[in-house]
């Protein structure tokens, strides 16, 4: 298939249940009953690649099925009002009538259009000319390019799946004032349609979460949200298989893993290196462990790394577009040394006021450079961290750099490898929705949750961070079971600190479960104190620490 190249698609790799989750927003689309789906995940996740796999799958198990895949990339369409409104509708017909595959040049154009594949479509012509009419009023230009999909499914009696990557763009037509307000214009749309369905995604986390999540937003409660998230442990060794081609030791998986927290683009320009590496130097000996963690460091802290490059232009364009160039630097300098810093030690280390300090973290948090987790700031990407912690001291590599060379650095990672995956609040909070998907309708030992029954998971059918409308009630993971089964909910909250937690913290939670109708099930880093122990044995509060959820990660890994 033309949009998705052979030798991207023979990587694809794992994301079955987020697949699934397409195929029923795709299912209740046949149906009549379109469900809205939103992807949330961190650059270079795997949100594209995650679109595309679902489009061909769609189109090879349903090519004559009443729903048709179409994929727009919003970063490339959105420009002026007038050009997003040609291409939108272009691109619409182009997937619509040829299923993605063919010549997409004759589609791109008003005379292209009316002249080639689309001349007999009724709506094509009628809107193009509309847009000819309104072409003074960028609004309704807009609008009518909004509406078109609806309006050619309607005159090819089928239903269109529309996948809108780095949908966040759209605001970019915010810039015309004419428009102004293109979410109002998007929300007013999605009112008229029946015959459509969205899955919108962006790399953009914060700007997607003010969309979405935000009670002020006009988006706001109109998408199903999911979570893309870094590969487990097995994704990250199936990854790896399929690029070298067989299975490496056990330690190679693992030392990956840990290097990339599973993070799909780390962990595939690695094993290309490794890959590439092997084949320069002819060895036939069998890659180890510290071969990993050698090829990482070049892809990180050499100019011909995937890695350094795109650390390179992610934090250039982040800074681009934040204000305040030169301070934002300072401060991402000193969380790159020093990791985790509170406003007031920020403040005192770039000589700032605080409240000015936490107007330069609200753009660098903005950006999603940087995240806050109990009152302490912290990159949001621990690759990004260790990149830029060498390279703002000047200290880059050799392509070709020898063992001596790199081996104080491969020292440095080793002390640092174990916490550039498991010790990041957000990664581990990720991890914990995680685990909780894969053990759905398990049982497990009652021990590792903190009581002495053993506990059968409910079968959840979804797991993602919680915010209450009003913003009141925030909780890590909420869990759901579908309404068929009674509809149970865990909350759970992650705290992942050098510190016990208390029984006030347990009583919080509680309090939020009790409003959720849920199980609360506290996991915590350091464990908890006796009083808190005592507390949730009296309450029904759920308890695991680190080592717990070792524990059951080992468990799903062995059954
Ligand atoms: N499921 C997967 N299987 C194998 N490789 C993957 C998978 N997901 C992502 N990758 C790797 O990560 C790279 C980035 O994926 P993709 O472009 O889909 O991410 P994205 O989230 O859309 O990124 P961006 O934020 O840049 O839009 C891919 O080119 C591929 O190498
Ligand atoms: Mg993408």
């Amino acid at each position: 298939m033309a949009f998705y190249p052979s030798h991207l698609r023979s990587l694809f790799t794992d994301r079955e249940r987020e697949l699934d989750l397409l195929q029923q927003a795709t299912a209740s689309l046949a149906d009549g009953r379109p469900r809205h789906l939103a992807l949330f995940g961190l650059r270079r996740i795997g949100k594209t690649l995650l679109l595309l796999e679902h489009a061909a799958r769609l189109l090879e198990t349903s090519p004559a099925g009443p729903v048709r895949p179409v994929y727009v990339d919003f970063e490339e369409l959105v420009t002026s009002p007038e050009l997003f409104s040609r291409r939108y509708v272009g691109l619409v017909t182009f997937w619509a009538i040829t299923q993605g595959s063919g010549e997409i040049e004759s589609f791109l154009t008003p005379t292209g259009l009316l002249g080639g594949p689309a001349a007999g479509l009724r709506t094509v012509a009628q809107t193009l000319a509309a847009l000819q009419d309104a072409r003074d009023d960028p609004a309704t230009q807009v609008t009518l390019a909004l509406d078109f999909p609806e309006k050619l499914a309607q005159e090819l009696d089928c239903r269109l799946l529309l996948l809108l990557d780095e949908f966040t763009e759209l605001a970019v037509l915010s810039n015309y004032p004419s428009v102004r307000r293109p979410l109002q214009l998007f929300r007013a749309a999605m009112q008229r349609h029946s015959r459509l369905g969205y899955v919108i995604a962006a790399s953009a986390i914060s700007a997607m979460e003010k969309m979405v999540q935000d009670g002020r937003s006009p988006l706001f409660l109109q998408f199903e949200q999911v979570e893309v998230s870094h590969f487990p442990p097995d994704a990250t060794l199936a990854l790896v298989e399929r690029i070298l081609g067989y299975t490496p030791s056990p330690g190679v998986g693992r030392r990956l893993h840990q290097l990339t927290g599973g993070h799909p683009f780390y962990i595939h320009a690695v094993t290309t290196r490794l890959v590439q590496r092997q084949t320069f130097t002819r060895a036939s000996s069998e890659i180890g462990p510290d071969d990993v963690s050698r090829a990482f460091i070049l892809e990180t802290l050499s100019r011909t790394g995937q890695i350094y490059n795109y650390c390179r232009y992610l934090y250039d364009i982040s800074l681009q577009r934040a204000r305040g160039y030169g301070i934002l630097k300072a401060i991402l300098q000193v969380l790159a040394e020093e990791e985790k810093l509170t406003l007031s030690e920020l403040a005192r280390r770039i000589h700032k006021t605080a409240p000015t300090t936490r107007g330069y973290l609200r753009a660098l948090q903005e950006v999603d450079m940087v995240v806050e987790n109990e009152g302490v700031y912290f990159y949001r990407d621990p690759v990004l961290r260790y990149w830029a912690a060498y390279t703002t001291r000047g200290i880059e590599v050799d392509a070709f750099a020898s063992r001596t060379v790199l081996s104080p650095l491969l020292a440095d990672l080793e002390a640092q490898y174990s916490r550039l995956s498991t010790e990041l609040g957000l990664a581990q909070e990720s991890s914990v929705r995680e685990l909780l998907r894969r053990l759905a309708g398990r049982e497990v030992d009652g021990a590792l949750l903190g009581t002495s029954a053993p506990v059968q998971l409910p079968a959840f059918v979804r797991v993602e961070p919680y915010r209450s409308p009003d913003g009141q009630i925030q909780v890590d993971a909420l869990a759901e079971t579908s309404e068929a089964e009674n509809e149970e909910r865990w909350a759970v909250e992650v705290k992942w600190r050098g510190k016990a937690v208390g029984k006030k913290e347990l009583a919080a939670l509680l309090q939020k479960a009790r409003s959720l109708n849920a199980r609360p099930w506290y996991v915590s880093r350091s464990g908890f104190t006796p009083a808190a122990r005592t507390y949730a044995a009296a309450h029904g509060v759920l308890l695991s620490t680190r080592a717990d959820l070792e524990k059951l990660e080992r468990q799903l890994a062995e059954s």
